[in-house]
């Protein structure tokens, strides 16, 4: 059984390299193409995996060639692949477009992940002998709320990244131990335009809130107040796809092994600043042996 459970997506990255997005009803050329396994939850299970973490993914793929090569990646980082469902639809794609400087934009179609399927006995052994859940919100929200709420119920820590938004069932944040939101993510989840106003306010409901901020580094918020400030790790990124991914599953991986919150925050931050200056999602993961010398 492992530490940590992700329940979450996964995706065939379908990635283009281009100077900028073209306008509606343009044609435009791309500098390169490649396909890298993804999805926010595979992501996150592979970062964690990578710097030392035991750990389980809960996913659903199709019976097609995307699905065999992302399941053959996570066992490949050492991930526990049991809790993998196969669906009758095709394995969920990620349309990304990276542009240059290393921003990107990402259309999702879930397609496998989308399937509604309930918690089955399987993966509530899995989760009830974890320390950490893991969620993100590329799976039908009623599934990702139920695997919270059973965590929370078997005293499991729950940890979610709340991307895509989406408006929440009402009690949802009250069962969260740890959210790590985005800046923009959790301006929109609080309703509120600053997001230092934001974290603080989220922080009221979910037990501590984790913001990311990109080059900004992240703020730590918990009971209402800001209670830490994770200074940046300066690099120059070349994509940024994957990098709060990374950022979480570092994080949980971190907290795991025993380390102290702050020394786990720093890891993550690190962790993350390396990832975008490497092209892909899964691919751009550093190991702990990466990490640590700069932690
Ligand atoms: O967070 C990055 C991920 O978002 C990509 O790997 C893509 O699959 C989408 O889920």
């Amino acid at each position: 059984m492992s530490d940590i459970v992700v329940l979450g997506s996964a995706n065939m990255d379908l990635v283009v390299r281009q100077p900028r997005l073209p306008e509606p009803g343009e044609t435009m050329f791309g500098s390169s193409f490649a396909t890298v396994p993804g999805g926010k939850g595979l992501n996150q299970a592979i970062a964690a995996a990578r710097v030392g973490g035991s750990v389980a993914f809960l996913g659903a793929v199709g019976g097609d060639a995307f699905g065999r090569e992302l399941r053959e990646t996570l066992a490949a980082a050492g991930v526990d692949t049991d809790g993998i469902a196969l669906v009758e639809r095709p394995t969920g794609t990620a349309h990304i477009s990276v542009l240059d400087g290393g921003e990107n934009a990402i259309v999702v179609v879930p397609d496998a992940n989308g399937v509604e399927l309930p918690l089955d006995d399987v993966q509530c052994d899995a989760i009830r002998s974890a320390r950490y859940l893991v969620v993100q919100f590329e799976r039908p929200l009623p599934l990702v709320a139920e695997a919270v709420a059973f965590a929370r119920s078997v005293g499991v820590t729950t940890v979610v990244t709340p991307a895509p938004v989406l408006p929440l069932p009402e009690d949802f944040l009250d069962a969260v131990d740890i959210l790590v939101p985005n800046a923009g993510e959790a301006r929109e989840l609080a309703g509120i335009d600053d997001e230092t106003d934001a974290a603080r306010a989220l922080s009221k409901r979910a037990g501590m809130v984790v913001m990311t901020r990109g080059a900004r580094g992240a703020l730590v918020a918990r009971g209402g107040e800001i209670v830490e400030s994770v200074e940046p790790y300066a690099v120059t990124p070349v994509d940024t796809t994957g990098a709060g991914d990374t950022f979480t599953g570092v994080l949980v991986a971190r907290l795991a092994a025993g380390e102290a919150e702050a020394s786990a925050l720093r890891a993550a931050a690190v962790a993350a600043a390396i990832a975008t200056t490497r092209a892909g999602a899964s691919t751009s993961m550093p190991t702990w042996d990466e990490v640590a010398p700069l932690v």
